[in-house]
């Protein structure tokens, strides 16, 4: 069991903060596949930023499940201590410090994964932070700044000195950006010198993958980030395996994407794409949001005109989003496909003429991405999933 402060997580696999990716639709399906724990996207810790769009929809929802965890990234210690007090009085009930991303924009100012390289700064940071909350503070790093000094050991001794509950490392320098394979030997290295729950992260996107990271390093835990993009049943795939369950990760291999299975992944797929509207669209009409709606308000000043307005923007944000995540789902069957397709067993004359249908199932589902892309409403967007897997199931069983 992972314990962070008063928090008992219920599972080993968490969710990755991912900027534009882990918005509270996303969280959700990913809390109901089995994450025990899910992470906002970064918010910025500049009080100028604060009454942003992008800031207020980055808040804790009240509706999410606990422990809620915000992420926040910053450069200023006093800045990111006011910052954490904000996302507690908004509802946090962990923050998580960023010193795991690489992105320009963040490690320009030295934020993000840039600190580590300024262990003076990260402590000054870290008990800024911890001394300004009563609730639980953790922190997400790199294994280092380059190859060259992998220092995440030293980081993580200092956090767990100054107060820090838990930690998430990912098995990449900051050079590294995302290229090459993450390293876990590092990762191994922190979980012998803290005490604190330690999640391995990066590159794990299967079930065995995740077991034989954790026998590997011996985290408490794993964090999933890209491989839950489209897939948010890895983690009951992650869980079923850990607790010796009949795995479910064998139930969207290709060798079973058969018609049973095609049917619990639509119904997650259309839970989610109706959550992604059902949210933004609430959003948009909300009075609660006093912010949002004070900043929308600029947009016209007649209310008949500002409702059209507020409705159309953001009708077009959900269907963006809605986009990026179903299209993400065509993908990973592609890929499901594709394995299936390279599968040495299908080689065998027997299995050409099942090897040509899955190449046409790969042709079909890359037709219904495409087309998705180009819809542009809530129910044409519906509509489309259900007319894909309409279609799929009377296909029947294609590789039972
Ligand atoms: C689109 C995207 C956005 C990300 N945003 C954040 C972020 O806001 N905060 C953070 O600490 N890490 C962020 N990351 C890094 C992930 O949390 C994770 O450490 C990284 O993707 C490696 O894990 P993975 O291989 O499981 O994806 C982001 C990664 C991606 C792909």
């Amino acid at each position: 069991m992972i314990n962070i402060g008063p928090y008992q997580l219920a599972g080993r696999a968490v969710l990755a903060p991912m900027a534009g990716v882990t918005d509270f639709p996303f969280r959700q399906i990913c809390r109901r596949l089995g994450a025990s724990m899910v992470t906002a996207e970064m918010s910025g810790s500049n009080p100028a930023l604060r009454e942003t769009r992008k800031s207020q929809l980055r808040l804790a929802n009240p509706d999410d499940a606990e422990p809620r965890t915000i992420q926040i990234v910053g450069t200023e210690p006093l800045q990111m201590a006011a910052a954490a007090r904000y996302q507690v009085e908004s509802g946090a009930q962990i923050v998580d410090i960023n010193m795991g991303c690489p992105a320009k924009k963040v490690c320009k100012k030295l934020a993000g994964s840039a600190l580590m390289k300024d262990t003076h700064l990260v402590r000054a940071i870290l008990t800024a932070v911890v001394g300004s909350v009563d609730v639980p503070v953790t922190l997400k790093i790199r294994t280092g700044w380059d190859p060259e000094s992998r220092n995440a050991v030293e980081i993580a001794k200092i956090a767990e000195d100054l107060g820090i509950q838990s930690l998430a490392v990912h098995g990449r320098t900051r050079a590294c950006r995302f290229h090459g394979l993450a390293e876990y030997d590092t990762i191994g290295e922190v979980v012998q010198a803290v005490n604190i729950p330690v999640f391995a992260n990066g590159d794990i996107r299967s079930a065995v993958k995740a077991k034989t990271v954790l026998n590997y390093t011996g985290a408490s835990g794993v964090m999933i980030g890209r491989g839950a993009q489209g897939r948010p049943w890895i983690f009951s795939e992650i869980n079923d395996l850990l607790n010796n369950k009949k795995t479910t990760s064998e139930l969207f291999t290709a060798k079973s994407l058969n018609l049973n299975h095609t049917r619990i992944q639509e119904r997650f797929i259309m839970e989610h794409l109706m959550h992604i509207h059902d949210y933004y669209h609430e959003i948009c009409n909300s009075d609660n949001n006093v912010n949002l709606t004070k900043r929308l308000e600029t947009f016209s000043k007649s209310e008949d005109c500002k409702k059209k307005r507020n409705t159309e923007k953001h009708t077009e944000l959900a269907v963006r989003i809605s986009r990026k995540h179903i299209c993400w789902y065509f993908e990973q069957m592609i890929q499901v496909l594709v394995d299936s397709y390279n599968n040495k067993d299908l080689d065998s004359v027997e299995s050409q003429g099942l090897k040509q249908e899955v190449k046409q199932l790969i042709t079909n589902i890359e037709t219904a991405k495409k087309q998705f892309n180009q819809l542009s409403s809530r129910n044409a967007q519906l509509e489309h999933v259900e007319h894909f897997f309409g279609e799929l199931h009377t296909t029947g069983d294609i590789a039972a």
